[in-house]
């Protein structure tokens, strides 16, 4: 299956109890990270556990095109020789970053503040997406960005000769922004700041301070206020991927809901960045020991005993719960329609942007499949049908949108009929094998 070829449909029929152990793929954003740190380090970065989805594939690729030399050794395994700060070349082709908006907006940081122009595209959902969210703070540098209507790809992005440090408080709680400018700062002279408001994933803070780099953070009232030293050596790191929490997000919620399920899932990350999905489900009565706490690739991690969870309760979710979940509300809402009563996501509207507009993609296909559902521009609300199950019997529309394709697939396993989705593929660009890993699991899902 490709994320760039033609349209694969999948159905998911009814699943008998899910046993065994769901070993997840590597974390997407410490994948795409480790390449991009790895090129602006001097010297020979390995890594293992990386990501082999086509979206960090596709970010190995940029980082090759950007003169750093990006070799795989086997499975998960690769090095990369990096330029250093600054060192970036000239791409002789257009960058295509396929449907990754976090390879095209933190490559566009990492070449804003180096004197080369490159020509950024991607596929049909891509080149939907905002990219003034992070070309804005990137002209404060001096950046100068060409692109569609409404700051849309293809885009030119022209690398500023003479950078300046900026200072930069982020409009929206976005991870993506925040690392695009510390990217540029990193080969801006003198101090760049970010102030964000609420936390949200700090990969890039985390593994810049292992690469080398001069970076504080410190807890006001604004908010986190992290501030870079420009123009350091970075030095090249030895980086092991943890797996993805928000790719074992599929396999948890999918035992929650199939009848007589009970699985392991090893090493879920439990930063507190990026593990609410795991607070709610358990504030809902989610059956879900967390066992043998431990540090993995730099990270607090878990081994998941999930079961069966027939008593499932509709809550409201935090709003401020929203970044370090923010990748987890569609399939929140699956659970959410095997729940009693309702549950009410708001503050939900960075959805509406995401690889498709998420709000409107899970609600069209609840209701397709039988659940009642509200909504308006910043909520999602389910009102929860009980364990009895969904009815299904639906095709749901994914929209290019790997995370849509996957939560209607498990709504497929514990629904009364076969869901069926219109395209599976970009299903490669995060969870290359979730169909082979859940079907080991007692899924049964199948092409069609
Ligand atoms: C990511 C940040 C989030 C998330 C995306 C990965 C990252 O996007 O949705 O899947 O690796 O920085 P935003 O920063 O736009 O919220």
């Amino acid at each position: 299956m490709s994320g760039h070829g033609e349209a694969q449909g999948m159905i998911s029929a009814k699943s008998g109890p899910l046993k065994g152990e769901a070993a997840v793929p590597g974390d997407k954003s410490i994948s795409h990270r480790s390449l991009i740190f790895g090129a602006m380090a001097v010297g020979e970065t390995r890594i293992s556990g990386l990501l082999e989805g086509q979206d960090v594939i596709d970010t190995a690729k940029a980082m090759r095109a950007f003169g750093a030399t990006v070799t795989r050794h086997g499975e998960g395994n690769w090095s990369v020789n990096g330029v250093g700060v600054g060192g970036f070349q000239e791409p002789a082709d257009v960058i295509d970053c396929g449907n990754s908006g976090t390879g095209v907006r933190l490559i566009m940081g990492t070449m804003a503040t180096t004197p080369i122009s490159a020509t950024f595209t991607g596929d049909a959902s891509l080149r939907k997406r905002p990219m003034g969210r992070v070309t804005d703070p990137l002209s404060l540098f001096g950046t100068e960005a060409y692109g569609r209507k409404g700051g849309r790809l293809p885009m030119t992005v022209v690398g500023a000769a003479d950078p300046v440090p900026v200072r930069y408080a982020l409009p929206v709680a976005s991870a993506q922004v925040k690392s695009a400018v510390l990217l540029a700062g990193l080969n801006a002279p003198g101090e760049t700041v970010v102030i964000e408001r609420e936390p949200t994933r700090d990969h890039s803070e985390r593994m810049l301070l292992g690469f080398g780099a001069d970076l504080t953070v410190e807890k006001t009232a604004e908010g986190h206020v992290i501030t870079l030293k420009g123009r350091p050596e970075l030095r090249p790191q030895t980086v092991a991927v943890p797996r993805d929490p928000s790719s074992a997000a599929f396999p948890v919620c999918a035992a929650l809901i199939t009848e007589g399920s009970d699985i392991r899932v090893p090493g879920v990350s439990q930063n507190l960045t990026r593990n609410g999905l795991y607070i709610t489900l358990v504030e809902m009565g989610a059956l879900i020991d967390f066992e043998n706490p431990r540090e993995e690739g730099g990270e607090p991690v878990a081994d998941l005993r999930v079961r069966f969870s027939p008593d499932l309760k509709g809550i409201e979710v935090p709003e401020e719960r929203a970044p370090s979940m923010i990748d987890e509300y569609p399939i929140l809402s699956v659970v959410a329609s095997f729940a009693e009563g309702v549950t009410i996501m708001r503050g939900v509207k960075e959805l509406r942007v995401k690889e498709s507009d998420r709000i409107d993609a899970m609600a069209r296909g609840l209701e397709a499949c039988g659940v009642r559902i509200e909504e308006d521009e910043d909520t999602l609300i389910v009102h929860g049908m009980g364990a009895g199950g969904i009815p299904g019997g639906a095709t749901c529309k994914t929209h290019l949108d790997h995370r849509i394709a996957m939560s209607f697939l498990v709504a497929g396993m514990a629904a009364k009929r076969e869901i069926t989705v219109d395209d599976g593929s970009p299903i490669v660009t995060s969870f290359p094998i979730f169909e082979t890993l859940m079907n080991g699991l007692g899924a049964a899902i199948r092409r069609g």
